[in-house]
This record gives structure tokens, C-alpha cells and sequence, in this order.
């Protein structure tokens, strides 16, 4: 049998400084020269080379908040965002479990995109063979990224909102023997990766900002992965708002909604397995197309931001920096910072999952369907779309009534996939979600010993 690559443990990740040197080294320069090389995995972190969490603030002319706006940036990551780090968490489990044996196994990955491009990427680095299962109508720079990393393609029919003909399938996949899927939406490796990594990194992030706490959290959920970093937030600030966000257009956890939208990798028409609804406090929604318009504000209105006081070094900093579904984490912040009445003391951190290099084709199309982006509609968009941020929208769910509903929605969503009520009651409890998140350790220890094997 082929030696498993072992990579790093959780605690790496958030602290890659605790690598050791020379394999840190070697990482930070393979970076730069081969992404393909394996030491890569010990890249998978929200740290620079100095060990500092890799973010902006934004600035304030633009966010039309006295709250700062604080973006954690996955565009940094292997392959492009940090999905990476969920593919890898649940590959590296599956090994230590036994589960998953290289030569022997061939790795699922149900997704809209990004989890299949990070899937793809780690199981390049690490010698196996894989199949993206995603919808066929999603933005070309993603089906071009997977295949380039080398995983097959298995495509159903439709877009970002119907994911759900993806878990079929991968359940149809899974019956043969020698097929493992890395189930992003049930798996709580994401979870604990989102947790661990993305929490703690969330949390020293705004060391020095404001008032070094986090009085919101903003996240749309995909599989529910990121907002997990919210359970790490409130267990070290409890006053801290735990906003989920969804498309306007297909609002399933706000109020049942399901409807196609043009936000890539949020708003799959369900409440995923690993979403710890105890500790959703509230459910935003942004308009989709606020969501594009804002890109596009953001890649291309440098004149028009300066106008609005934005300085040039500030707008060419935020250049290239976000997709789409980080301007809608954005406006979801700018919306709940006006909400909460938040202001120049308090910190509201939202993440942006991916860069720009994945939507080119997005803006092309914006073009084709609006007859005019000259500056004089960019100045319009910039003003309606961030500096009028409204409070509407917003849905409180800090309720035990409100809870039942995303409960139920959740029943809805995977009694039907063989998970039993027992089960999906567990989840209702603090306990088990505790649980959970405290194998970080267990697998931590066995990530090291493998590794020294
Ligand atoms: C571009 C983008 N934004 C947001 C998300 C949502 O993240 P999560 O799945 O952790 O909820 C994803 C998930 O794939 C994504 O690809």
C-alpha cells in the first residue's frame, strides 16, 4: 500500500509557526514556485509568512459604518480559497480513521465549485484519484481550475441552488465500494476545521481593532463550514451576533424560500447537516444582484470610490480581493453593523471565501445584461448598494419558536438521506457540538504520530 502524505495537524493550521522550520520553509517558497508540490498542504492557514491572520479593514467611505468592517481573505490559500482547508480536514481524518486508503480509494466531492477545486487540489497533492460532482452551470474559471488539478467531472443539471441533485448523486456514487466522498454538508471535519482555524484566527484578527472583541460575526452559509468559526466567537465573546446570510432570492433558512440566484457557492435550498442552528442569532438576506453589482464596483470603480473619499491606495487594495459571496458577506456586515447600532469600538468580521481570479466571466455577463456600466450607473451602484445599506431583511432567530422552524427545515433536509431523529435531536444540544469541536485533539495527536511513522 502507498505511504498516506500526512500534513499538518488543526493546530498547524492556526499556528503554522508551530511547524517545523525547515518544512515551513520549504512550504513558503514552494508558494511561490510549485503549487503542486505536496509540502503545500503546510500552506493551508489564514497566516502570512509573519504569522499574521491575512485580512482588511475596510475603509469607511466605503462601508458607511463607524463600525469596522474586518475581512478574513481566503483568496491567499492553496488553489484559491480556504475551502482547501475543509477538503483537506476531511481527507486527513478519513485516513487516520482507516477509512480512506490511497491506491485503494477514489475521493467524491459533491460541490458547486470551490470545495471541488480544493478537493481536487489536495487529492493531487496527495496521490488520489477524484470526482467532482457539481451542477453544469456554474462559472467556467471553476470547471477550468478542477481539471487542471486533475479530478474527473461528474455534472448534474442546474446552478448554485440545486446542490441538492449533487448529494443524490453522490449517494447513487457512494453504493460503489471503492468510492469515498468527502460529504462537505454532513461531515463535521468542516466543522471543526471552521472552528478551530477559522474561529481562533477570526478572534486574533481584531487584536488591536476597535475594541479587540467581536460583536458580529457575518457568514452565508454554503455547507455551513465558515459559520462554524462563529461557535469559537461566542465561546470567547458571548455577546457576539451570529448572522447567517442567504440570497434574498432563495431564502430556505429565513422562511422557507427556494429560488435560483446568482451568488456561487451560498443559498443551496437547505439547512446542511453541520450547521449548529443553536447558535445562529439572526438571518440576513442581500438581493443577489447587489451582490454582483458590488464586484464590479469593487474591481472596476476605482475613480468612483475616490470620489466618495475611498483613497487610491486604499481602492487598489481592495483590487482582485473578493468574489461574489464576499461582497454579499460584506453588505450582510454593513447591513448588521446599522442593525445593531454598532459603532467606532466594535468589530464586525465577515469573510471573503475567495478572490476575483474566479469571476471574470461573471462580470461579462453583468455586461451583457445591463446596457450601460459607465461611471455615472458604477456612482449609482456604489451609493445604493453599500453607503444606503438598509436594516430590512433581517430575521431574529434567537428564539426557542424561531429555532423549531430551522429544526424542522433541517428534519426536512436529511431525514430523507437515512439520518435518523435521535440523531438530528443530538444535535439540538450544546453537548454535542462540544463534543465535536474537543476531537480536535484526538486527531491532532494521531495526524503527528502517523506523520513520525
Ligand atoms: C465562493 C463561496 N462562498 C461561500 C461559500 C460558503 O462557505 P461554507 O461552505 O463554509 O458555508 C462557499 C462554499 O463552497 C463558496 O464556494
Amino acid at each position: 500500500m502507498a505511504r498516506i502524505p500526512f500534513g499538518p495537524t488543526y493546530y498547524e493550521m492556526l499556528h503554522p509557526e508551530a511547524i517545523d522550520p525547515e518544512i515551513r520553509e520549504k512550504a513558503l517558497k514552494a508558494k511561490e514556485t510549485n503549487e503542486l508540490d505536496p509540502i503545500n498542504l503546510f500552506n493551508i492557514t489564514w497566516k502570512n509568512e509573519k504569522g499574521n491572520v491575512r485580512k482588511i479593514i475596510l475603509p469607511k467611505a466605503l462601508t458607511g459604518t463607524e463600525a469596522n468592517i474586518v475581512v478574513l481573505l481566503g483568496t491567499y490559500f492553496p488553489s484559491g480559497s480556504h475551502k482547501v482547508g475543509p477538503a483537506y480536514s476531511t481527507l486527513i481524518e478519513g485516513c487516520v480513521d482507516g477509512d480512506i486508503l490511497p491506491g485503494e480509494h477514489t475521493i467524491l466531492g459533491p460541490s458547486t465549485g470551490n470545495f471541488g477545486i480544493g478537493v481536487s487540489y489536495i487529492c493531487n497533492l496527495m496521490g488520489y484519484e477524484a470526482v467532482v460532482i457539481m451542477p453544469d452551470n456554474m462559472s467556467k474559471e471553476r470547471y477550468d481550475r478542477i481539471q487542471k488539478y486533475g479530478a474527473k467531472l461528474d455534472l448534474t443539471p442546474g446552478t448554485e441552488s440545486d446542490v441538492i441533485l449533487t448529494l443524490e448523486r453522490t449517494y447513487e456514487l457512494k453504493k460503489d465500494p471503492k468510492n469515498r466522498p468527502l460529504a462537505q454538508f454532513e461531515l463535521m471535519p468542516n466543522y471543526r476545521f471552521h472552528r478551530f482555524v477559522t474561529g481562533n484566527s477570526a478572534i486574533e484578527a481584531v487584536k488591536g481593532i476597535g475594541n479587540g472583541r467581536i460583536a458580529c460575526f457575518t457568514s452565508a452559509p454554503g455547507s455551513a463550514g465558515t459559520i462554524a468559526a462563529g461557535d469559537q466567537i461566542k465561546s470567547v465573546f458571548p455577546e457576539a451576533k451570529i448572522v447567517a446570510l442567504e440570497p434574498y432570492e432563495c431564502s430556505t433558512l429565513a422562511d422557507g424560500g427556494r429560488g435560483q440566484h446568482r451568488i456561487e457557492g451560498i443559498g443551496d435550498k437547505m439547512c446542511t447537516l453541520i450547521h449548529n442552528i443553536n447558535t445562529t442569532d439572526f438571518v440576513a438576506l442581500i438581493p443577489d444582484d447587489d451582490a454582483v453589482r458590488g464586484l464590479k464596483v469593487i474591481q472596476e470603480g476605482a475613480e468612483v470610490l475616490e470620489e466618495l473619499g475611498v483613497t487610491s491606495e486604499q481602492a487598489a487594495a481592495l483590487h482582485n480581493l473578493f468574489g461574489v459571496s464576499g461582497i454579499c458577506n460584506i453588505l450582510g456586515a454593513i447591513k448588521m453593523a446599522h442593525y445593531l447600532k454598532l459603532g467606532p469600538d466594535d468589530n464586525v468580521v465577515t469573510i471573503a471565501t475567495d478572490g476575483f481570479d474566479r469571476y471574470p466571466s461573471v462580470l461579462e455577463d453583468l455586461e451583457r445584461r445591463y446596457l450601460e456600466t459607465e461611471n455615472f450607473v458604477l456612482r449609482r451602484w456604489a451609493r445604493d448598494i453599500f453607503l444606503k445599506a438598509n436594516t430590512e431583511n433581517v430575521y431574529d432567530f434567537r428564539s426557542s419558536k424561531a429555532k423549531e422552524q430551522l429544526y424542522k427545515q433541517k428534519e426536512k433536509d436529511w431525514l430523507p438521506f437515512g439520518y435518523s431523529q435521535d440523531y438530528l435531536d443530538e444535535m439540538k444540544t450544546k453537548e454535542f457540538w462540544e463534543k465535536e469541536f474537543a476531537k480536535v485533539e484526538y486527531y491532532d495527536r494521531e495526524i503527528a504520530k502517523l506523520r513520525n511513522e
